[in-house]
């Protein structure tokens, strides 16, 4: 059982930089929870006062049910992975996942089956004699992970654990460590910038901008529903395209005006659209994935320039130029466009994401 609250934290550094303002947030006994958001937002700083590695400011900070903001690191019950693993040069694999055992006075048999343990979970067996220099970059970052899981702590941080990896490498430790996480059945909270890690491996997201929390939402819940333009460019690859307009209602429509095309939005769901009273400008968004080419019979049509065709194999992203804005379009790899030719476009207004040109919030 470990569950962890984060009440309201806050946290300012000597010279009065707020890294984090008023954070609060729920790991649930077993939840693998991904904090995300761009370089410089908060992320580490909040995963180091979890840990105790950083003093909090302002807030309250309980693991089940106590207030821990006081305890210190070593007392809290809790393994850090970071991002640079930084094993012992000179002690062996097995030696160094031993390390903080050793330290703490296990009896040398506990400690030989808790490594063995997890030396078997990580597919690290055959290498318990060698030292880091020998193993891959891969094979470095599980022997971190392996001295995190030889703790059995309560909870598990990770700070971008897999961002030294290349590209193959960090799809496979993903894969690996939400395998981990159902066996380890442990309450885990993880730390990237990445958003495609953030929608893969979370029960549940928390999205942060700038020291504040935008959104906590399941995966599926940020993509569908992001509660503001900041989530809706920041989850999803490539990036919501976002395009603005001009309102207007009649009756029971209402049209979205660009500088080159109209689009009529009718029916129940468009009905509780929030418009803005004292402006008709309004921001739509398309996601690369709900563009497709026109088929003739389409409404919501739209003339675009053909400026890149990016091939991805499986699919290709195509840069289309509507007037004076850029959008992405993600569509089938066979798809018969020519660069440097207008084509035409159309999208399902049903799939579409409105937003204030102000406020930037959601609109439906
Ligand atoms: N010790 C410190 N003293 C003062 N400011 C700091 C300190 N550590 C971090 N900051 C500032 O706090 C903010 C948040 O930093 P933090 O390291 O938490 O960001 P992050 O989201 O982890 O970024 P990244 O993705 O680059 O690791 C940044 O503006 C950073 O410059
Ligand atoms: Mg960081």
């Amino acid at each position: 059982m470990a569950q962890v609250e984060i009440k309201n934290l806050t946290k300012i550094y000597d010279g009065g930089v707020c890294a984090v303002k008023s954070a609060s947030f729920e790991v649930a006994d077993k939840e693998f929870v991904v904090l995300v958001g761009p370089s410089g937002c908060g992320k580490s700083t909040l995963l180091r006062m979890i840990a105790g590695l950083e003093s909090i400011s302002k807030g309250d900070l309980l693991i089940d049910g106590t207030r821990v903001n006081e305890l210190p690191s070593k007392d809290r019950d809790i393994a850090m992975v970071f991002q640079n693993y930084a094993l012992y040069p000179h002690l062996t694999v097995y030696e160094n996942m031993a390390f903080s055992l050793k330290l703490r006075n296990y009896p040398s048999n506990e400690i030989k089956t808790r490594v063995d343990e997890a030396a078997n979970i990580l597919g690290l067996s055959e290498y318990l004699l060698r030292k880091p220099r020998a193993l891959s970059g891969g094979q470095r970052q599980r022997v971190a992970l392996g001295r995190a899981i030889v703790r059995r702590p309560k909870v598990f941080l990770f700070d971008e654990p897999l961002s030294n990896l290349d590209a193959k490498m960090r799809v496979q430790t993903r894969v690996e460590l939400i395998k981990l996480h159902r066996q380890l059945q442990a309450t885990m909270i993880y730390v990237t910038h990445d958003q495609v890690e953030a929608m893969t491996m979370a029960d549940k997201i928390v999205v942060v901008k700038g020291g504040e929390i935008q959104q906590i939402a399941p995966p599926l819940e940020l993509y569908k529903k992001p509660i503001n333009k900041f989530v809706a460019g920041f989850i999803g690859s490539p990036s919501m395209n976002f395009i603005n307009c001009q309102s207007t209602k009649e009756n029971k429509k209402i049209l979205l005006k660009t500088n080159s095309f109209l689009i009529e939005l009718l029916g129940e769901k468009f009905s509780s659209l929030n418009l803005n009273p004292s402006s008709q400008e309004l921001v739509l968004g398309i996601r690369p994935e709900d563009i497709s080419i026109a088929n003739g019979t389409n409404k919501n049509v739209f003339l675009a320039n053909v400026e890149i065709i990016e091939q991805m194999g499986n699919e290709v992203f195509v840069q289309l130029l509507i007037d004076t804005s850029e959008i992405t379009a993600r569509l089938p790899a066979d798809a018969n466009l020519k660069i440097g030719e207008k084509s035409q476009f159309t999208f399902n207004p049903e799939k579409c994401h409105f937003f204030d040109p102000i406020s930037e919030k959601a609109l439906l």
